[in-house]
């Protein structure tokens, strides 16, 4: 299967990207695995025809947007985030009426309609420098809240947060830090900001996924507690196979990442589907949104 795989992508001029949370079979496979803010930036530069996305929707949506003349394929098509179901285009179009002077950033983790409606958008990865750029002093985030609480921790700004969540890092307890923390006394705690404010109190530091591996590769520390979905081990383990790395909780899985598997992988090459496509309409305005980002 991996030998065809390489066969038809060459045939089909296809790239494969993968999330940091991808199955160790997929992550080995992509050409790029990385974080959303990696990804987006990647599917706007690279030069080919079909795009494998090995992800969930609004991640493959945000490829489809910012690369429109590519055929964008998300090779499980249920691969969904719940978060990005969490507000609507009417529900923003509502807040932005409670709160007309506040600028309104979207999380990645959005739909493209969310997007549309959006000021600017935002990942993980530049969250407090989006939100700093922007004239307004009143700043609504959708949707996730606790990723609106820890920029509102570095902000001179008023952050009006959403009430969403990843059930993956909201899931995580200060006693689960204690447990960690209690096994491994040496190692640096990384977590991820859609994590708890009590979590985040705990930690030594806060990245994005992919920012987890530049600090651990920088750091002189070689034990870490890594608070974010456990996909992220795989990457980190093999990138730094002398240093030790352990999950904050073994429960921390997304299984919308996880749907996706090799076969479906070799299926999506061989027939180009399912295709992600965003209708121009809401495109056009989304990718006003993303490009701010970009920019920035
Ligand atoms: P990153 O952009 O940090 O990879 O996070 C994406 C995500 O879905 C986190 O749950
Ligand atoms: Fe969405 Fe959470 Fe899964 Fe990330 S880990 S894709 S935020 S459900």
């Amino acid at each position: 299967m991996i030998q065809e795989i390489h066969r038809l992508k060459k045939e089909k001029d296809a790239v494969i990207l993968a999330h940091n949370y991808q199955i160790p079979p997929v992550q080995d496979l992509a050409d790029f695995v990385g974080d959303s803010l990696e990804l987006s930036r990647t599917a706007a530069k690279i030069d080919c025809t079909m795009v494998l996305f090995c992800g969930v929707d609004f991640m493959a949506e945000t490829a489809a947007i910012l690369s429109p003349r590519k055929d964008v394929v998300l090779p499980e098509p249920s691969a969904r985030c719940p978060m990005a179901q969490m507000v609507t285009a009417d529900q923003v179009r509502e807040a932005r009426e409670l709160y007309p002077e506040a600028s309104v950033v979207c999380y990645v983790n959005s739909t493209a309609e969310v997007k549309a409606e959006s000021d600017i958008c935002c990942t993980s990865a530049n969250a407090i420098s989006v939100v700093s750029s922007l004239p307004n002093r009143q700043v609504l985030m959708v949707p996730d809240e606790n990723l609106a609480r820890y920029v509102a921790r570095h902000v001179d700004k008023e952050v009006i947060p959403w009430n969403g969540y990843c059930y993956v890092h909201d899931r995580f307890r200060p006693d689960d830090v204690l447990k960690a923390r209690r096994l491994h006394p040496q190692a640096e705690l990384l977590v991820h900001p859609e994590c708890r404010p009590e979590v985040i109190d705990l930690a030594d530091g806060v990245f994005s996924t992919s920012g987890m591996a530049r600090h651990a590769k920088a750091s002189r520390t070689s034990e870490f507690i890594i608070g974010t979905e456990n996909g992220m081990l795989h990457r980190l383990k093999k990138e730094m196979p002398q240093k030790e790395f352990y999950p904050l909780s073994t429960d921390a899985i997304c299984q919308n990442m996880k749907k996706t598997t090799v076969d479906k992988l070799l299926n999506s090459l061989r027939t180009g589907q399912p295709k992600v496509e965003v209708p121009e309409a809401i495109a056009v305005r989304a990718r006003r949104a993303i490009e701010k980002m970009l920019a920035i």
